[in-house]
């Protein structure tokens, strides 16, 4: 099936857990890109709360970070009036398809999942039947909006694959239903290292505070985590991630905040020093409007905002619904 009319806007679908803050390797790895796309592709932005529900959490835990990152994303410059920005949980089709996709996916192709092994190898204790059927509420997120193109990270490629693997499944056996998505890397994504373990990528998952900036981190408190990077002995400035990861990761950020190349950024410095304070400059321009724009976002507005956005995801999901529940042969 395709939805494409020639001339129109290509469908966009991306999602994020609400899970922890924001940090830069999010930002200028994905999200920066998810503010630009609205522009350009007719995006569909989702909080995946339920999946967020796959590892244990505490009570209230979801709704806050739900809320957090909502506000987050409007403060970095989402406009709910030139995309499709809503939660999970407030469109029950994603549920219903979600058990739908259960019923296409295999549980051979879900045990190959990497994600689910790593997932349940480093749990302390209980896996849910969710963190193992994670992937096809994944695929069912993509399908109810007739998604053609899903910009999302390298390890989410496997997950991306799966999607189109049961779209086609479905299709063969129930005749057209889904448009088949397709996985595409973000080109203008950077990515960012941790200033503590250059060779490691900035994480949420990793524990490494003074290796990360969060987005919401205070002025000062990124000119001290930029101060402590790490970097190496030799007093030279070159980009060469391989031989110099700190410092080439530093070129890095500063090029990708402000849109320089890190090779020719790297000329301009005889000093370590120097580098690290437009680095920490660069990255105190980049935080304090958005930090500003936050401020004045309060709960009542975000909700607001998430309520019109569920209002046009459903508009765009239930027809597509409905069109699976006839094609599988359900009453309806
Ligand atoms: N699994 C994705 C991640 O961990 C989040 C996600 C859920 C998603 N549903 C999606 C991403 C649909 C893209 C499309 O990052």
């Amino acid at each position: 099936m395709t939805s494409t009319t020639p001339g129109t806007r290509p469908r966009v679908f991306s999602g994020i857990q609400p899970s922890g803050a924001v940090h830069l390797g999010n930002y200028l790895g994905a999200l920066r890109n998810w503010v630009s796309m609205q522009h350009d592709t007719d995006a569909v932005y989702c909080v995946v709360d339920l999946h967020a529900l796959t590892l244990p959490k505490e009570p209230g835990e979801v709704a806050q970070g739900t809320l957090d990152i909502a506000r987050i994303l409007l403060a970095l410059g989402l406009d709910p009036q030139r995309c499709v920005f809503f939660v999970q949980s407030h469109v029950h089709e994603h549920a219903e398809l979600g058990w739908l996709m259960q019923t296409v996916a295999s549980y051979g192709e879900l045990s190959r999942m990497t994600q689910f092994k790593d997932k349940s190898a480093r749990s302390s204790g209980f896996i849910s039947a969710g963190l193992f059927t994670y992937p096809a509420l994944q695929a069912a997120d993509i399908l109810l909006y007739d998604t053609e193109v899903v910009p999302v990270g390298d390890d989410q490629r496997q997950h991306i694959e799966l999607a189109r693997d049961v779209a086609l499944r479905f299709n063969a056996r129930y005749g057209d239903t889904f448009v088949i998505p397709e996985h595409r890397i973000p080109v203008a994504g950077a990515r960012v290292m941790d200033l503590q373990h250059p060779e490691n990528k900035m994480s949420k998952s990793v524990d490494s505070p003074q290796g990360t900036i969060n987005l919401l981190d205070a002025p000062q408190e990124i000119e001290k985590k930029v101060k402590r990077a790490v970097t190496d002995n030799d007093g030279e400035v070159r980009y060469d991630p391989a031989d110099k990861p700190g410092v080439s990761n530093l070129l890095s950020i500063l090029a990708a905040v402000t849109d320089g190349d890190p090779e020719q950024l790297a000329g301009q410095y005889q000093q370590y020093g120097p580098l690290k304070a437009d680095v920490a400059a660069a990255l105190i321009a980049l935080v304090e409007p958005i930090q500003a724009r936050l401020a004045q976002l309060d709960d009542a507005t975000v909700r607001a905002e998430l309520a019109l956005g569920a209002e046009r995801a459903t508009a765009i999901a239930a027809p597509v619904m409905d069109r699976a529940k006839r094609a599988c042969g359900l009453l309806v």
